[in-house]
């Protein structure tokens, strides 16, 4: 038996292919990483003091707003910065700890932002087309309920996939064909046959991801059909802000059900579709809840001016 634990753990660490070998794509892609992770953090970040400083932003949705920014910018510093000083240095390698850690906070992260957007949906379908009940149904107690239960939810989730990983045999094959470690990949180097645990990823991971996107696509119907319904004179408005979600939606959806509920072994392209999830829907995120808000650009305003002032 010792003989057999000896052989299996030699892979200590991973290395990491990356997205590229060619030199200048390496570099396009060091400059875009890092533009983009600034932008991420500026943005949310810039979200959260807005809706802690500013009182009238004290609300439910602006609560879900904040917490959806301090989560964009978590899922997008599991993967980016690591991707940033990897280009940079040119060094791929990434240890087993930190590889299932990796792995780890994608899945509680990743998760609980996805229950985050059911919240926010659910929010807006409230206000919208129940707006007598809006008050009573999402009161402080239910966000505090959602956001908590979502990070059960999700810890819950992400351990009983680990529970199937953490004990495989890595014996030899180290090459994880990504810019970061996930499930899937990490599978594929084992020196086990894993066809029963795509089931236990795609039941688990697949599962969560279809669930949460249909549900938001078939709330976001809801108040769609709704708001065509009453149609007034700021239809247009409500339609292009309704998109504007409904397209960050479908694009953070994608890769995830490219990665867990199609069939294995993956194909590499849906290692590109990721760097719309860790790298593009956080920036877009604040970009389309504050400029597309009153609320939010009168803080805005406000901002500016106390900042003329401070100078
Ligand atoms: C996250 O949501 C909870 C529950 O609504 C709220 O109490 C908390 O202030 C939010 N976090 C931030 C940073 O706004």
């Amino acid at each position: 038996e010792s003989m057999d634990r000896v052989n299996y753990s030699v892979v200590s660490e991973f290395v990491l292919i990356g997205l590229s070998n060619s030199w200048e794509m390496n570099l396009f892609l060091f400059w875009f990483f890092l533009v983009f992770y600034v932008g991420i953090i500026l943005g949310n970040l810039f979200i959260v003091f807005t809706v802690i400083i500013d009182s009238h932003l004290h609300s439910p949705m602006y609560f879900l707003l904040a917490n959806l920014s301090l989560l964009d910018l978590g899922l997008s510093s599991t993967t980016v910065p690591k991707m940033i000083s990897d280009l940079l240095t040119n060094c791929n390698v990434i240890s087993f700890p930190k590889c299932m850690t990796q792995i780890f906070f994608i899945h509680v992260m990743g998760g609980v932002e996805m229950v985050l957007l059911i919240a926010m949906a659910y929010d807006r379908y409230t206000a919208i087309c129940k707006p007598l009940h809006y008050l009573s149904v999402m009161s402080r107690k239910m966000c505090v309920s959602f956001v908590v239960a979502a990070w059960m939810v999700e810890i819950i989730h992400a351990v009983s996939q680990f529970v199937f990983v953490i004990n495989l045999p890595f014996c030899g094959p180290d090459k994880v064909d990504s810019f970061y470690c996930d499930f899937p990949r990490i599978m594929k180097l084992a020196c086990v046959d894993t066809y029963k645990l795509e089931f236990v990823i795609i039941a688990n991971s697949g599962f969560i991801s279809m669930a949460t996107f249909f549900s938001l696509i078939i709330s976001y119907i809801f108040i769609l059909v709704t708001v065509w319904k009453r149609s007034s004179g700021d239809l247009s408005k409500a339609f292009v802000t309704l998109s504007a979600h409904i397209t960050v939606v479908i694009l953070f959806f994608m890769p995830c059900m490219f990665l867990y509920v199609w069939p294995f072994p993956t194909t590499s392209l849906d290692k590109y579709f990721f760097i719309v999830d860790f790298a593009i829907t956080p920036v877009l995120n604040p970009a389309i809840y504050t400029l597309r808000n009153k609320d939010m650009r009168v803080a805005m305003k406000d901002w500016a001016n106390r900042f003329q002032f401070c100078v």
